[in-house]
């Protein structure tokens, strides 16, 4: 049945073709990992924390971090499996075309369009909220009128409408043309301002530990009730479901291990490297943002999170009650922004790989794998996907796309969970470099843990999701299944 057509793992891992459709291979195992970081630390620490402890669950976002981390432990060592098998670009996409054939690859490439693209918009809208900060706080001159720096569906405290989201709109376009000009040079730019990001997260941690009021602290996990948001959407508040909806929504400040699978074409040594990159990136993460948002928690309250301090929350937690650290506000926004930037360009990155082999496989047209000349980068790709995100940014909340943008991600990882099971059937004998362990059970976990968090993001995602999936259904039976090349 030609829905279940499927790529052979020998096909995939064979040689890419040579010539004007070939990417540089230049990437180490430490570049991975830095790779990694810099896609993983930003706006789901900086921003999405406080949005989860204010709508979901108060200082008990901490719970939520680590379900979410155990989600992605299981996850990332299907990934590091499937990427270490059949190491070519295209991250959970490839995997699933070798396993589960071509409709299944299809639903995930284009879900993936919502964790690379839709969450390089909400790291963009993050960008801008600390933007204004930068211009209030540190160069103290006037922010961005609200209607310029806002989507059309956010209101201030004032009651301004917002219109588009400039900044957040340019952050988007200079890094797509960055990117365009190549790998090597961004993985250089990545590495420096991946070592500031972390080190701003661990004096965070240090200094802030001593501002910890207990009484933020002294419910820990609040009891059951309901939040609604300023867009007028309920979220479920305390409890367990609290926990499980901070979980779902801190989950976008892990989305990013997974973008290394997607440069394994670049890798130089993809079958030792990938593990490596996934997993180390990983489990660096989850123990500083585990820390950090105890302390965060600590220092403001919710009540902070859901009025004042809702946006650029890390900056203003430290302005109001660090007192004498106003000098590392200031520097957290400066590392911020370009933490953030990181974060974008890696999502970008993921993003134009993911369409280049989708396009090299025929199931979207071959002008996104048309390589430059000069740059070796996918170019075509790069703009058509600069203004898929720039619509993003510039006219949909932040709240949404982050949302939207777990929730896809969550949904990807399980199709990879069950790739691994699948994989170790149909193919049995296939050199695996890396192997998880205890198959099936770390795999059904990953499943279990991942779904557990879709729950948790409630129906108004659930409907979104099934929204852009539909919508990837028309595509797919109006253009891909007969353009596939392995028809
Ligand atoms: N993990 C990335 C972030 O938090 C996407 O910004």
């Amino acid at each position: 049945m030609s829905l279940f057509r499927k790529k052979s793992i020998s096909s995939l891992t064979a040689h890419p073709e040579a010539g004007e459709h070939t990417l540089k291979r230049s990437l180490s195992a430490m570049g991975l990992i830095a790779l990694g970081i810099g896609a993983i630390i930003g706006a789901g620490l900086f921003v999405r924390t406080a949005a989860a402890a204010a709508q979901n669950a108060g200082p008990s976002v901490t719970i939520g971090f680590m379900v979410a981390a155990l989600g992605c432990a299981f996850a990332g060592l299907c990934y590091a499996e499937l990427s270490s098998s059949i190491p070519i670009s295209g991250s959970a996409y490839t995997y699933s075309y070798a396993t589960m054939g071509e409709l299944m690859a299809w639903i995930i490439g284009w879900d993936l369009v919502l964790e690379y693209a839709v969450g390089a918009a909400t790291v963009g809208i993050a960008w801008s909220e600390y933007l204004n900060n930068l211009l209030v706080n540190v160069l103290n001159v006037s922010a961005i009128p609200y209607q310029w720096c806002h989507s059309p569906f956010e209101t201030s405290l004032t009651g301004v409408s917002g219109l588009v989201n400039l900044p957040a709109l340019f952050i988007v376009s200079i890094l797509s043309f960055l990117l365009i000009k190549g790998t090597q040079e961004s993985a250089l730019f990545n590495s420096l301002i991946v070592i500031s990001k972390v080190a701003i997260v661990i004096v965070i941690i240090i200094v802030g530990w001593g501002f910890i009021n207990p009484d933020n602290h002294a419910t820990y996990i609040p009891a059951p009730s309901i939040f609604m948001d300023s867009q007028g959407i309920p979220h479920n508040y305390g409890g367990i479901m609290g926990i499980l909806g901070a979980a779902g929504v801190v989950f976008f400040a892990f989305i990013g291990f997974d973008a290394v699978s997607t440069a394994a074409q670049e890798a130089k040594n993809p079958e030792r490297d990938m593990p490596i990159g996934i997993l180390g990136s990983l489990v660096i993460c989850t123990i500083l943002y585990i820390l950090f948002a105890h302390v965060l928690t600590g220092v403001a309250t919710v009540e902070d999170f859901r009025t004042t301090g809702k946006e650029a929350s890390v900056s203003f937690a430290i302005n109001k009650y660090m007192i004498g650290y106003g000098w590392l506000a200031k520097l957290v926004t400066v590392a911020i922004l370009a933490g953030f930037s990181s974060v974008i360009l890696v999502m970008l990155l993921g993003q134009s790989r993911v369409f280049y082999s989708m396009s090299k496989d025929g199931l979207l047209p071959a002008v996104l794998s048309k390589v430059h000349p000069t740059y070796k980068t996918p170019y075509i790709a790069n703009l058509i996907i600069l203004v898929l995100v720039g619509f993003f940014a510039a006219f949909i909340p932040g709240d949404i796309v982050g949302d939207m943008t777990s929730i896809g991600t969550l949904f990807a990882f399980i199709l990879v969970c069950v790739s691994v099971i699948i994989l170790r059937k149909t193919d049995p004998d296939l050199p695996r470099k890396f192997r998880t362990p205890f198959v099936p059970l770390v795999p059904i976990l990953g499943i279990i843990v991942c779904a557990a968090m879709i729950y948790g993001l409630g129906w108004t995602n659930w409907l979104r999701l099934f929204a852009w999936l539909a919508i990837g259904m028309v595509i797919y039976f109006g253009y891909s299944k007969n353009h596939s090349k392995l028809k």
